[in-house]
């Protein structure tokens, strides 16, 4: 923990006061440090959504949700889509910098030589049902890790802590791709060498044995993208997910299957695959306002997938980054107008003038547009979370590592505010009143 005392906060409860320390970070709020309160004062605080509450100190990645900004190891995210490679910004989330060119190839290598997952690890998904949700396979391949790569579970030791860092890095790609192929019935093809990390996604998911697959150049330059919009937002739900099941020394493996669960839920990384599914249920523009009038309606349990966020309360800079994305993929594809894309451009004016998303702070977010690049890629709906998973792997083993390397890292062990019965005693079934 940086020792950082900007001053101290007085709490004074019941005429009796203590001084909690205020400790200033390099960027954010000020943060009062109430590891002492319970032993102190014998209180708790209650922060059920953790909308105040800080729950480790971290290096890695910055959101100012007001200003709307995002930064990767001080980087903005604007400057690494334009200008970095998923697996450079991979490396900075890992290591703490932009890699240079030796890092960078040494890295790519590493990366390169673990793509490939243990043969037997295949029959894993005949035990799936065709129709399977690829986040299914997902949890259940990726937690099946720690059954094969035992030579790098011991979180102990740095050396084993690196390689499944790689190896989880390298192989979901791999088996999200797999997962895909196996729900469509075609053959799984194997990760090549020679292709960089989206390219071989992309041959992964779309070639066949029977003939070569031309990767395109745009979609490659997308796909890497994407990734680098995924990789890793700070302490949300699934990081943290990963975090709390961490801290009591479980495999890795299983932690990132729990960040896989936790990511699959729609008001996190689901909203994407929800987010196509209500853009292709509205089908044209004149239907818009009928579903404003739901997502407004506190009755109708619909929401408009791909507004709000936690904390961006001004506008989700990813979002501006793939809006732009998604402009010059169909611009490039000559596909004059797609009409996906036209009810969510018109989707997202008509909303950004309407006094219940401008009171509520609701903007487009990462998941508004990302779905309808992956549809024009030829991805399904249900592959957009596991696209998700396959970037922010990067986060979730980064966020890992900066936890498990933390000397002062204990088990995570939340309290409660009780509200359940007082102690009483056992009652006999006889005297039980119905
Ligand atoms: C991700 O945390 C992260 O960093 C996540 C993420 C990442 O990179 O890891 O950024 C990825 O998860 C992005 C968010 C994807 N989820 C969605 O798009 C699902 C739709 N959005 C909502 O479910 C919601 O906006 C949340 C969950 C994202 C945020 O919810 P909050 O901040 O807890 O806000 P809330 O649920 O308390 O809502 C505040 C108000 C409510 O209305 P009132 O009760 O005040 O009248 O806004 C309304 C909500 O009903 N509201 C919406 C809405 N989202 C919030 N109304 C209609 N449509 C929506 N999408």
């Amino acid at each position: 923990m940086k020792d950082v005392k900007a001053a101290t906060a007085k709490l004074t409860i019941e005429g009796r006061s203590i001084d909690l320390p205020i400790l200033r970070p390099t960027l954010g709020p000020d943060v009062i440090d109430i590891r002492s309160l319970y032993k102190e004062a014998g209180v708790f605080t209650l922060d059920p959504g953790f909308g105040s509450t800080a729950s480790c100190e971290s290096a890695i990645t910055f959101v100012d949700g007001d200003a709307g900004q995002l930064l990767h190891r001080g980087y903005p995210i604007e400057e690494l889509a334009e200008k970095s490679t998923f697996l450079e910004v991979a490396h900075a989330l890992l290591y703490g910098d932009l890699p240079d060119r030796a890092q960078l190839i040494e890295f790519e290598d590493r990366v390169t030589r673990h793509t490939m997952i243990h043969e037997q690890m295949h029959n894993f998904f005949c035990g799936f049902r065709r129709d399977a949700h690829p986040m299914a396979t997902l949890v259940g391949v990726v937690g099946a890790m720690s059954a094969f790569y035992h030579d790098s579970t011991d979180i102990t030791d740095p050396w084993q802590r690196e390689v499944a860092s790689i190896r989880m890095i390298a192989k979901l790609p791999t088996i999200a791709a797999m997962a895909y192929k196996y729900s469509i019935g075609q053959p799984m093809i194997y990760p090549k060498n020679d292709l960089p990390y989206a390219s071989n996604f992309l041959n992964m998911c779309f070639a066949v044995p029977a003939e070569e697959y031309r990767i395109d150049p745009i979609f490659a330059k997308a796909m890497d993208r994407i990734f680098i919009l995924h990789a890793d937002h700070e302490q949300n739900a699934s990081s943290s997910t990963v975090r709390l099941a961490s801290s009591s020394g479980a495999n890795p493996f299983g932690c990132i299957a729990a960040g896989i669960a936790c990511l699959w839920g729609p008001a996190h990384g689901g909203a994407n695959q929800a987010c196509l599914e209500t853009l292709r249920e509205i089908g044209t523009k004149d239907r818009i306002p009928e579903f404003i009038k739901r997502a407004k309606d506190k009755n109708d349990p619909f929401r408009l997938m791909g507004f709000g966020h936690r904390v961006y309360k001004s506008h989700d800079p990813r979002a501006t980054v793939m809006k732009e994305s998604a402009h010059e993929i169909f611009e490039l594809l000559g596909t004059k107008s797609n009409p996906i894309l036209e009810v969510a451009t018109e989707l997202e004016r008509i909303a950004l003038e309407d006094d219940y998303f401008i009171e509520r702070n609701l903007y487009p977010n990462v998941d508004f547009y990302s779905g309808i690049i992956l549809d024009a890629m030829g991805f399904p709906t249900s592959m957009f979370t596991p696209i998700f998973a396959i970037a922010r792997t990067v986060g979730w083993v980064s966020q890992w590592r900066e936890m498990i390397s933390d000397p002062h890292q204990k088990i995570a062990r939340p309290r409660q505010l009780y509200t359940g019965a007082a102690a009483r005693d056992y009652v006999d079934m006889g005297n039980r009143k119905s």
